[in-house]
């Protein structure tokens, strides 16, 4: 079947430069010509089409199952009876001509009731006038019709977030072991940040399932926000934290009567042996406060996330 294709558009395509399709023609069909006539100009787009899921009969509800190339593209009889006169009455995507919300608006005419674009309206990039083509061309026939893999796709835009994942310490995103849509939902949701979650926290737990405790004694800003503490992509800190201890402890524990002020220079390096001295050295409060995510340790020791 395929093999007849090429021979059958033959065809066409001479009917076309003998006169095109009669107006009566066109009307009968809305204006739609077929794959085959387009093919006859546009072989390139054709060949990369026909490389995409679009092309497959197989699949209900296909462009290949409605109208082809005009499915996205709309009605070309205009189009074709002109000779494809520098484009004219055909949808183009590629140059500035349409809007984000038209050119978005062809493809959700078939995927604006699929599960994977239900939330795009509370998506932050439909409201940034981002649309479906920035992120995906149905010429290139690659996977998911995606202009690039992940996460160059993604950094095309986020150029401060690949920066991060530069840093020293960072959720392992150019190593491979994870995507950016592992966390975010890039088509919209309706967690913060476009998370996969309905709170970060919520997020963190998917993947670091020991950190929801529960603990029989909580540290406040653990339960409140992992991110109290912690950066999502990178941080030039050990563990992807905010600053380093104690600096990180006492930007919250300052106040306290143990230790009594942010220590300098002397408490550092001339404290007691059991006094400051060993609260900077090393990794500091951690030397002693070690379960600092909550703890089950009986009394005092759990208390105060000494382990
Ligand atoms: C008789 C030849 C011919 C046929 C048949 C034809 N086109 Fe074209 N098409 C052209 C020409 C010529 C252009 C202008 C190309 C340019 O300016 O680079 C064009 C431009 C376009 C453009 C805009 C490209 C741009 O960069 O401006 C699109 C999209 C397009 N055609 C789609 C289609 C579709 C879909 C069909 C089938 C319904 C079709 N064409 C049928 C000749 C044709
Ligand atoms: C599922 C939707 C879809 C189908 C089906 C489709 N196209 Fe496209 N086409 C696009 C999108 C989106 C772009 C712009 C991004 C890109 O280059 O992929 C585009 C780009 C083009 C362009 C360059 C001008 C432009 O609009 O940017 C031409 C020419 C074209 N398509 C022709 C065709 C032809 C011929 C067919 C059928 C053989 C076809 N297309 C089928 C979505 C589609
Ligand atoms: C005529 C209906 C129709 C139109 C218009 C349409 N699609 Fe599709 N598309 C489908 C169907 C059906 C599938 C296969 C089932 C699925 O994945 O939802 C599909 C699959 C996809 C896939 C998954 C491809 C894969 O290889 O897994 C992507 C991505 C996609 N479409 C993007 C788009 C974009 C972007 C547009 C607009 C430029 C668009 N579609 C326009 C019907 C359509
Ligand atoms: C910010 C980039 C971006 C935008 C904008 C975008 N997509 Fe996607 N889309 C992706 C990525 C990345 C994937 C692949 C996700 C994966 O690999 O799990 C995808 C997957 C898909 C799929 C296939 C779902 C599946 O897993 O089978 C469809 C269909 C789709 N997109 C349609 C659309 C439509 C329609 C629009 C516009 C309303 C759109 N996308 C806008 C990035 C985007
Ligand atoms: C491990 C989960 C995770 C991964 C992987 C991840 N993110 Fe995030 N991202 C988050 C969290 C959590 C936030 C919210 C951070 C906050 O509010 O402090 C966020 C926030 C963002 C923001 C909003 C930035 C801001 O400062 O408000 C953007 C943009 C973003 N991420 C893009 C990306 C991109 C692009 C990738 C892939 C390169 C990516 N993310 C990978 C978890 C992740
Ligand atoms: C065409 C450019 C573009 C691409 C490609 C792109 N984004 Fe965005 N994204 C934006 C814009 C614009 C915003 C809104 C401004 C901002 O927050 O930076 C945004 C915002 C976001 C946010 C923040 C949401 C919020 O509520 O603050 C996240 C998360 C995000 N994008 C993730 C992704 C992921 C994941 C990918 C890759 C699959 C991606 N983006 C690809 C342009 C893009
Ligand atoms: C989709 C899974 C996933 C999610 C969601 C996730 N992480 Fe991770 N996280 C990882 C992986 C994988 C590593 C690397 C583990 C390794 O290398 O052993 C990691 C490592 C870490 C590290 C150690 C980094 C280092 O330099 O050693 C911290 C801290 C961390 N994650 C915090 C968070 C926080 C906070 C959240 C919520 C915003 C979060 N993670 C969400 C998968 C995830
Ligand atoms: C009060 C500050 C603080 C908060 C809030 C916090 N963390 Fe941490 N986290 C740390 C410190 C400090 C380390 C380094 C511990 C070490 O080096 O022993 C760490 C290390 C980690 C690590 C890597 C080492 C390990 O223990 O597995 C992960 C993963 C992690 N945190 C996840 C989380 C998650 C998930 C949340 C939210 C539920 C969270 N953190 C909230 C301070 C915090
Ligand atoms: C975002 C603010 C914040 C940060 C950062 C923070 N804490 Fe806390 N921490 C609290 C709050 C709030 C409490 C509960 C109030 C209290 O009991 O003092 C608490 C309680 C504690 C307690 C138990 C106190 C008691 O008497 O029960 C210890 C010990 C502690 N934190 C140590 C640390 C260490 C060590 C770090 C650095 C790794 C740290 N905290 C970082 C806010 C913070
Ligand atoms: C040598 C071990 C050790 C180091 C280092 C240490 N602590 Fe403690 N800390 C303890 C012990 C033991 C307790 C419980 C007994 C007490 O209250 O003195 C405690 C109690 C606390 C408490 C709760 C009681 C209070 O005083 O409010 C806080 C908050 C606290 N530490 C914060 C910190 C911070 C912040 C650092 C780093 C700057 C730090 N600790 C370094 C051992 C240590």
């Amino acid at each position: 079947m395929r093999k007849a294709i090429p021979v059958l558009s033959i065809v066409p395509v001479l009917l076309i430069f003998g006169g095109g399709l009669s107006p009566r023609e066109a009307r009968a069909s809305n204006g739609i010509v077929g794959v085959e006539i387009c093919m006859g100009c546009h072989e390139d787009h054709y060949k990369t089409y026909m490389i995409s899921t679009h092309s497959k009969k197989g699949i209900p509800g296909s462009p290949a199952n409605q109208a082809g190339c005009e499915s996205c593209h709309g009605p070309g009889a205009a189009h074709v009876e002109k000779s494809g006169e520098r484009g004219v009455g055909i949808f183009i995507f590629s140059k500035k001509i349409a809007d984000a919300k038209s050119k978005s608006a062809k493809c959700l005419s078939c995927h604006g009731e699929g599960r994977d674009l239900a939330f795009w309206d509370m998506s932050r990039h439909k409201a940034s006038d981002a649309s479906c083509d920035n992120c995906h061309t149905i010429h290139s026939g690659t996977r998911k019709n995606l202009r690039a893999a992940q996460p160059d796709l993604c950094n095309i835009c986020h150029r401060s977030i690949r920066m991060q994942q530069n840093r020293i310490s960072h959720h392992p995103i150019r190593e491979g072991k994870l995507k950016c849509t592992d966390c975010h939902d890039h088509h919209g949701g309706f967690g913060p940040k476009m998370v996969k979650a309905n709170s970060l926290n919520e997020l963190c737990y998917q993947c670091h399932a020991e950190k929801r405790g529960p603990y029989m004694w909580q540290h406040p800003p653990v339960e409140e926000n992992c991110m109290n503490c912690h950066t999502a992509h990178g941080s030039n800190h050990a563990k992807l934290l905010q600053s380093k201890a104690p600096q990180l402890c006492q930007s919250c524990h300052d106040w306290t009567r143990h230790p009594g002020t942010i220590y300098t220079r002397f408490e550092t390096f001339q404290g007691t042996a059991t006094g400051s001295k060993n609260r900077m050295f090393a990794r500091a409060c951690l030397n002693c406060h070690s379960a600092i995510h909550g703890s089950n340790a009986p009394s005092l020791r759990g208390k105060t996330h000494v382990r």
